[in-house]
């Protein structure tokens, strides 16, 4: 970390010591450090593919398979991979500060990997599986994964993931509009802030008076929004903060 981040991490180690309900808004760059790619990186296309025309109901009912292929790709990247330093630390942070919610936008599950607990995940879990007719879901963690798996009623199973053009799971958005409406820090680590309504949880914190902190390598269209902007990766930044 450079020069000019040392008087702004003692005000915000200040300020996280002094949090009581902290809030993380996590993204895929919080997981990069582990070697799972981000989406909007060089290295997030699949087949020459964006996650936008992967991810969706239209895509999965045109070609199933082929959704199917894309979450095998990603599932057999995630074998094996483990929590990074910036899980490791937000783990940590919980044993500390029991209010400390983390609201992540992965599927990857690392931060309860890491041993974090109270985690609102948005997007859903790449290691659950729901069925197209009657709904159910299980836990599947089968790499490669059977292409096209089907339930035990007969039905098409898909991943239990959220899609572009479908609605998050309102129990788990309920969650997390309350815990950023309470905050009284939020940090924002490795997220592009693009996608919706996971990147309005930061304006959401800050109107409500939470001191936002941003914790990228590259700065987004939050970044403008923070009271600091920690110009660095999760793996670094985080364990520093902690
Ligand atoms: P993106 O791929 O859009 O953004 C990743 C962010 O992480 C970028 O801003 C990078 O600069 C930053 N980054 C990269 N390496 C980092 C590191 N080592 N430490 C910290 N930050 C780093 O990923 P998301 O914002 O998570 O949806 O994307 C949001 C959603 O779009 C995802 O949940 C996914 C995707 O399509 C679904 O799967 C439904």
């Amino acid at each position: 970390m450079t020069e000019r981040h040392d008087g702004l991490l003692g005000e915000v180690k200040e300020r996280l010591k002094a949090a009581r309900r902290p809030v993380v808004l996590s993204g895929a760059g919080i997981s990069a450090e582990s070697g799972v790619p981000t989406f909007r990186g060089s290295d997030g296309l699949w087949r020459n593919m964006r996650a936008e025309e992967l991810a969706t109901p239209g895509a999965f009912k045109r070609d199933p398979r082929l959704v199917w292929e894309f979450y095998d790709w990603r599932r057999g990247i995630l074998e094996g991979i483990r929590p990074n330093q910036a899980h490791s630390s937000l783990a940590e942070l919980e044993r500390r500060c029991e209010d400390l919610t983390i609201i992540t936008q992965n599927v990857d599950g690392l931060h309860r990997l890491a041993g974090s607990r109270n985690v609102l995940e948005l997007h859903g879990n790449i290691w659950l599986v729901r069925c197209t007719e009657c709904e159910k879901v299980t836990e599947n963690r089968e790499v490669p994964i059977e292409i096209l798996p089907h339930c035990e009623c007969g039905a098409v199973l898909r991943p239990h993931i959220v899609w572009f053009g479908e609605s998050l799971p309102a129990d788990v958005f309920d969650n997390a509009v309350r815990a950023s409406e309470s905050a009284d820090l939020m940090m924002v680590i490795g997220t592009s802030g693009v996608v919706q309504p996971a990147a309005s949880l930061a304006t959401l914190a800050k109107r409500s008076g939470a001191y936002l902190v941003e914790i990228n390598p590259e700065s987004t269209p939050l970044s403008l929004e923070m009271d600091a902007v920690i110009c660095a990766s999760a793996g670094e930044a985080v364990p520093e903060l902690l």
